[in-house]
């Protein structure tokens, strides 16, 4: 009976997914939403289907990005954003590949040491929380110009449903509710005064945003310089100069948003494509791909200890190179071939041994001859058309930098944080930087969003990605895993659980209660220092595979409010 079980779902399998058939859990596949022509898939319902009316409407991918961006700025305001930045890596129907960097920059007035006291140590809450805290946001640059290159319907028909939405309001859900409540001291802290998001905010209220529905009329009126030269530029840095900023209008004026040549890797017979440096997304994740490619993970079975064991090795090495030679490739040299090369990499895990745990304490980055030296959103869109993108888009920590500017209705980023704020000290996500992410005036800091797209066999395969922090690159990783090695669908692949390491500090995390007590024994005998007990949350993924037979599959993420609206 049980064979026959396991029989019947390897054919299930095969026939619905177009991954190697190796069974690795009893547990019936669960199927996310399939749809026959496109599929949008974010943290919001609401934003997922403006997104998707955009595409029955005749509009393209590029399109539905435009609208669903700023439709999460309205309904997902812990994330979504105008006063943030991102990234999005495309592929066009014709396998024409491509990304753009809409990463906020340090103003010109930040400075090397802006972030350390008297004694030259870091204090964090100055790169956390409040006006220093603000990168010169990138997002309305970012979508301007995916509509100046790829759009097809006009921004005003664009936007006008989101417009819409602020004006009408959204209904905040229990996640919202309990989010909101966490962080109201902090917001009337931060911002001397009471704000939108700081009053008492219930589970099934509606709430509307008149002010950010006046700016982003603004915006249809005057396009981008609205924000980079207009009153919506002039009010925004009137109001951080107000709260001790040092953003200035030639800050704005200066900002671009950068087309850039996504990095490219293969792994056994899927083409990966994903964000290239000022994000580490891309590099670690072909770093970790290509260290563990030579081993059979499907045959080790998934969230086994010889799988986790791999995954973490890899993790540790690609982390470690992560904080030493990755930066913005506009200030500093990238040896980027070198770090992606079956030869380095082999040559990273020649001490990888299966019966003991690597010390990071032993391990540093990887020597290259001739080198000179918290909160995000994820959308995935694929059109009717065949064109698909992955946008990763971020205020960095949760609502950002707390500060709020009333007349405009958003909230600002606090990505100055992800700079090294001083080398060997770690930032919010205990990641370490070296000189290479030092700030200087008008850099983009490193970031770790992968807003990654998969070939398989020269087609469209897969569009993914995550919020998370450090932990976005092994979740994008996992996830893909998932359905290439252990035989996922796309929506399982999102819910499994996951794990993370990142070098330093040295110890695997585990989501809390959903791995073997056994497996996690045998990891802590072999030297592996585990941690089950932190509570957040490794990614919050948001997918879309393409099955064998053309249908999407869209995977949102079960931890949290994600939805995937198609048709
Ligand atoms: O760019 C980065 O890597 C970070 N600013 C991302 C922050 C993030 O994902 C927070 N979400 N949990």
């Amino acid at each position: 009976m049980r064979l026959l079980y396991l029989l019947l779902f390897t054919l299930v399998i095969s026939c619905k997914t177009n991954q190697e058939p190796k069974i690795t859990s009893e547990i019936k596949p669960v199927f996310g939403v399939i749809e026959k022509n496109a599929m949008v898939v974010s943290a919001r319902k609401e934003a997922s289907k403006i997104g998707k009316d955009i595409l029955q409407k005749g509009g393209n991918a590029f399109d539905a990005m435009v609208a669903t961006e700023m439709a999460l700025a309205v309904s997902y305001p812990y994330a979504g954003n105008l006063g943030g930045g991102g990234f999005m890596v495309y592929r066009k129907n014709n396998g024409e590949t491509g990304a753009i960097d809409y990463r906020e920059k340090a103003p010109l007035a930040a400075s090397k040491d802006m972030y350390l006291d008297e004694n030259g140590d870091p204090i964090p809450e100055k790169s956390q929380l409040g006006p220093l805290a603000v990168g010169v946001p990138g997002t309305i640059a970012g979508i301007f110009e995916v509509h100046k290159k790829f759009g097809t319907l006009s921004i005003k028909e664009l936007l006008t449903p989101v417009v819409e939405l602020a004006k009408k309001g959204y209904v905040i859900t229990e996640n919202q509710e309990k989010r909101l409540e966490h962080f109201r001291e902090l917001f009337i802290e931060t911002n001397k005064d009471t704000i939108l998001y700081a009053k008492t905010i219930k589970a099934n209220d509606t709430l509307k945003n008149p002010m950010l529905a006046k700016t982003l009329e603004r915006i249809i009126e005057n396009g981008k310089d609205e924000f980079y030269q207009g009153v919506t530029g002039e009010k925004l840095v009137a109001y951080i100069k107000s709260q001790g900023g040092i953003m200035t209008m030639e800050d704005l004026n200066k900002y671009e948003a950068k087309w850039r040549d996504p990095v490219q890797f293969s792994y056994k017979d899927l083409n990966i494509i994903s964000m290239s440096p000022p994000s580490s997304g891309g590099v670690c994740l072909a770093q970790i791909m290509k260290m563990i490619e030579p081993y059979n993970l499907s045959e080790y079975g998934h969230n086994t200890l010889k799988s986790i064991q791999i995954i973490t090795e890899a993790e540790r090495r690609a982390y470690a190179d992560r904080s030493f030679y990755l930066g913005d490739p506009d200030f500093v040299k990238i040896p980027i071939d070198t770090l992606i090369s079956n030869e380095y990499l082999s040559e990273r895990m020649k001490d990888f041994d299966m019966d003991k745990a690597t010390l990071s304490s032993d391990l540093s980055y990887g020597s290259i001859p001739g080198y000179e030296s918290s909160e995000t959103t994820h959308y995935s869109i694929i059109d009717q058309f065949g064109n698909a993108i992955s946008v990763t888009t971020t205020l960095n920590g949760a609502y950002g930098s707390k500060l709020y500017v009333p007349e405009l209705g958003f909230f600002l980023n606090n990505e100055m944080d992800d700079f090294s704020a001083k080398p060997g000290t770690p930032n919010m996500f205990g990641l370490l930087g070296a000189e290479a992410n030092a700030i200087e005036p008008e850099k983009r800091m490193l970031s770790s969003m992968t807003p990654t797209l998969v070939e398989k066999d020269g087609e469209l395969w897969m569009s993914v990605g995550t919020p998370g922090g450090s932990t976005i690159i092994t979740s994008v990783l996992q996830t893909i895993l998932n359905v290439k090695e252990y035989g996922m669908t796309m929506q399982d692949a999102v819910n499994a659980p996951r794990f993370h390491h990142q070098w330093l500090p040295d110890v695997v995390i585990f989501e809390p209660n959903s791995f073997d007590k056994k497996i996690l024994d045998s990891l802590k005998t072999k030297g592996y220092k585990t941690n089950e007990e932190e509570s957040r949350v490794i990614g919050k993924v948001d997918g879309i595979l393409v099955l064998p037979d053309g249908n999407l599959e869209g995977g949102a993420d079960k931890r949290g409010d994600d939805a995937a609206v198609g048709f």
